[in-house]
């Protein structure tokens, strides 16, 4: 079961478990147009529920008829300006909506696991240079931060005091990533949309914060970060059941101006980038995740170098706007077959390069 199946990360989550032979079934609010869900016609490969995470008994009553083995806790209200907006609905879905998927994942046997997503923005935040490890204090000053904070103390909760100790094993993690970038992002005010919807009409850039730095990944590396978390909550529920960091190298940091930048240069033309201070989101200018234990537990690393998420986002968005009417599921499917070679070809190549190290430092000793 995919909560948020509609949604931006959501859509291609499924479409990777269709791809990988999985039955899928999605719940979540009805798919917005434009979006990847609707690209993708994703409606004809999948069983698609519509309801609200608000309403408990909606949410029991579907997990109860599913019998999922797995959940992958992706629904949310995911904007921080419109939790500004709307700061009782976002801790509503966000916060309550939270627990009652792990209520409803603790009450139906079927359920082993339950990857739940939150995100990078879920450390209180000042401003450090050194990223922020998964042990280190929650906060968040916005409703979205806070809202996916209270999420994480919920989510810790059901696991301390349910899952470890009662009769049902299962295993409950929270995933924790940075500013996802790809194809099919529609969202209104997020930075890769609102260039996108500028390059599409030739119109000038506006940028909220040009020089806040935050740690830009492309959807495939977190989400398959959260199917290979799903994999070892099955297998080793105990071992990792924890929170975990899904970041990119420390190195692809880069500013809002920066980003648009690039993104403007793989585009092929020149708008002007303006900074837009009609809008007061007051955002936090720095925020950085560590990896560390990711990497070295969960063996996870993220596949894409230097500019190619940039890259292949730009590519989703020039085949987007070159066949608009066009079904796009193919076309993810390639996105997904590319990097899962790319990531063999790059793990062997981790694993060569930490077998060559770990022998260099025997020899030391
Ligand atoms: N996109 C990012 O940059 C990013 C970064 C960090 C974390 N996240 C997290 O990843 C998850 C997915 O984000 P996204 O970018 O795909 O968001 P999105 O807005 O594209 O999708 C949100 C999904 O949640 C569903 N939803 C919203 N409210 C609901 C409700 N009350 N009941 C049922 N379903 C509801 C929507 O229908 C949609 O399917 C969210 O939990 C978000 O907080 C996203």
């Amino acid at each position: 079961l995919i909560t948020g199946h509609t949604g931006f990360k959501g859509s291609r989550l499924a479409i990777w478990l269709t791809e990988l032979g999985a039955e899928v079934t999605g719940f979540s609010l009805p798919a917005a147009d434009p979006g990847l869900y609707m690209s993708t016609r994703l409606e004809k490969k999948m069983h698609s529920i519509e309801g609200d995470i608000r309403n408990k008994q909606s949410v029991y009553e579907t997990v109860a008829l599913i019998k999922p083995d797995i959940i992958f806790h992706l629904a949310a209200q995911p904007l921080v300006l419109d939790s500004y907006i709307n700061p009782v609905d976002t801790f509503e879905i966000n916060a309550q909506g939270s627990v009652h998927i792990l209520e409803a994942g603790m009450r139906t046997p079927s359920v082993k696991a339950m990857v739940m997503i939150t995100t990078d923005k879920v450390y209180e935040n000042y401003e450090s240079l050194q990223g922020y490890k998964e042990e280190d204090r929650l906060g968040g000053k916005d409703p979205y931060s806070a809202s996916k904070a209270m999420a994480e103390i919920a989510i810790a909760s059901y696991r301390k005091s349910f899952a470890e100790t009662g009769e049902k094993s299962i295993g409950i993690a929270s995933a924790r990533a940075g500013n996802v970038i790809g194809g099919g992002d529609f969202a209104e005010n997020r930075l890769v949309p609102d260039i996108m919807r500028a390059l599409f009409h030739n119109r000038s850039i506006y940028l909220r914060n040009p020089q806040s730095v935050r740690p830009w990944i492309h959807a495939l590396e977190p989400l398959s970060g959260y199917l290979w978390l799903g994999y070892c909550l099955l297998t080793d529920p105990k071992k990792y059941s924890q929170a975990w960091n899904f970041s990119p190298p420390e190195t692809e940091a880069i500013s809002c101006r920066q980003l648009a930048k690039k993104i403007v240069e793989l585009w092929g033309n020149d708008p002007v980038i303006e900074e837009n201070t009609s809008i007061s989101t007051k955002e936090m200018n720095l925020l950085r995740l560590n990896g560390e234990k990711t990497a070295e537990l969960l063996q996870w690393k993220p596949i894409y170098h230097g500019e190619e998420s940039l890259q292949y986002t730009v590519e989703w968005y020039k085949e987007y706007i070159s066949r608009p009417e066009s079904d796009l599921y193919e076309f993810c499917v390639s996105e997904i077959k590319q990097y899962t070679f790319l990531a063999k070809q790059r793990n062997a190549e981790w694993a060569k390069a930490y077998s060559e190290h770990s022998q260099r430092m025997m020899c030391s000793v």
